[in-house]
């Protein structure tokens, strides 16, 4: 394992943690969950066999998966009390707004029973937050366009439990398909964790201070939502259909590259893969097959971003500058083909999210050296000086 571990000390001196959860080789496009590459787990896996593993450190054994399921399932409500905490917000708050609100509300709900010292406790918190963050994502949904809260229903997966809380109404009852639940599943699972991104950051600085965990999960959440960070999803296909059509992708290659245009191709570029997201091949494989299923492979955001990606990556400005397509890219397109609008689709990465979010933060915690995170920086402000009274300015 040496030659794989081996970090040369430049990179160790600037780690902020070590951890045993997400492996990511961004040179060869590589991402392991627990050591098991991302390829198989999407093939072979599901979400919450994902989350079991992500929270826990190996894949489970049957019993260990029935029990999981039975537990998450048995914690998918969320207290009746927090349907009127929706009422605060305006109708047309954006559901990131409303899910860092009501995500820090369970605070109040369970953060007094908590000794998030006490490991058992750690591990209830863990999986009330696994279970809760679909409901509350499809309650900010709803909330969002003025339709009733849904239930959850014990007897659908975690995947066709959250379509049925976003598209069934009171009048009928939406009828999962098989297929999209198993695209929304592999989204859920491509996006569960990602080692040190900025949003898992935030969850383990907060996380050292002591504060609870339904806390740390909101300070997440404001942070994913940047458009530099899990916000890029709704920019991205705000882009590509501001694009339209592909005779006019020049104009916007061109703006990407102009140094004086902030414009950026949204959903390409990346902070640590230098090749292509392994997520994103499996996000087009997966665009692809959803939009057959619906009958719109013609789709003309599709194409676009197909012809766009074909484009960038003959460029070479965007060669040499090592950027290619990241997770962000293709899963608009497939959120966009299920129904949802561009607003879900940050919380539906930050309901995925919170799985990695959580399992950082149990890894963290369980450290009995973890020590309060206190980043340090380069001071380049003024020498020291003395005051000057007003009347002498
Ligand atoms: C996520 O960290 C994670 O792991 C995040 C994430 C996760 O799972 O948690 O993977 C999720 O956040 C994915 C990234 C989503 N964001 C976007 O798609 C927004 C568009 N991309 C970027 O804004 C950008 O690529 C970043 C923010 C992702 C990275 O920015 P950096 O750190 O500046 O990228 P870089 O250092 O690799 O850039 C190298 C050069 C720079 O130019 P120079 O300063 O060298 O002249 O490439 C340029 C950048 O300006 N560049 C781009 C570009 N991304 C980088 N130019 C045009 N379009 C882009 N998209």
């Amino acid at each position: 394992q040496a030659d794989v571990f081996t970090f040369d000390p430049g990179f160790t001196s600037t780690a902020s943690c070590a951890s045993a959860i997400t492996y990511i080789d961004g040179d060869k496009g590589e991402l392991w969950y627990r050591g098991y590459p991302i390829e198989q787990l999407a093939l072979h896996g599901h979400h919450l066999e994902t989350a079991y593993l992500l929270l826990y450190g190996d894949l489970p054994t049957p019993k260990q998966m029935e029990d999981f399921e039975n537990r998450v399932t048995r914690h998918t409500m969320v207290h009746e009390q927090m349907h009127y905490f929706f009422r605060g917000f305006r109708r047309d708050s954006h559901p990131m707004a409303t899910m860092v609100g009501v995500v820090g509300a369970l605070s109040a709900f369970y953060h007094d029973s908590l000794d998030i010292n006490d490991p058992w406790h750690r591990e209830v918190a863990s999986i009330r937050l696994i279970a809760k963050l679909p409901t509350i994502a499809a309650m900010a949904y709803k909330y969002s366009i003025g339709q009733p809260f849904v239930y959850p229903r014990n007897e659908l997966d975690y995947a066709s439990n959250f379509l049925h809380m976003c598209f069934s109404v009171p009048a009928e009852e939406y009828k999962v398909d098989p297929a999209l639940a198993r695209a929304m599943d592999r989204i859920m699972m491509l996006h569960a964790d990602h080692e040190q991104n900025a949003s898992t950051s935030t969850v383990r600085l907060a996380g050292s201070s002591g504060a609870n965990p339904f806390a740390c999960i909101a300070a997440g959440i404001a942070c994913l939502w940047g458009p530099a960070h899990g916000g890029a999803n709704q920019a991205c296909l705000e882009m590509l259909q501001e694009i339209g059509t592909v005779d006019r992708i020049p104009e916007y290659i061109k703006r990407a590259k102009d140094k004086d245009d902030p414009f950026r191709l949204m959903g390409f570029g990346h902070r640590v893969y230098k090749n292509f997201d392994p997520r994103a091949k499996i996000m087009k494989e997966s665009a692809d097959e959803v939009l057959g299923i619906l009958g719109i492979e013609d789709n003309p955001t599709l194409q676009v971003a197909k012809e766009l990606e074909r484009i960038a990556l003959e460029d070479e400005y965007f060669v040499q500058k090592k950027l290619y397509p990241n997770v962000d890219f293709y899963s608009g397109i497939i959120l966009s083909a299920m129904g949802f609008p561009t607003a879900m689709f940050t919380p539906i990465f930050a309901l995925s999210r919170t799985v990695g979010w959580i399992s950082q933060w149990t890894e963290m915690l369980g450290d009995p050296d973890s020590k309060i995170g206190r980043p340090r920086q380069l001071y380049v402000g003024q020498d020291r000086r003395d005051y000057v009274p007003v009347a002498d300015r």
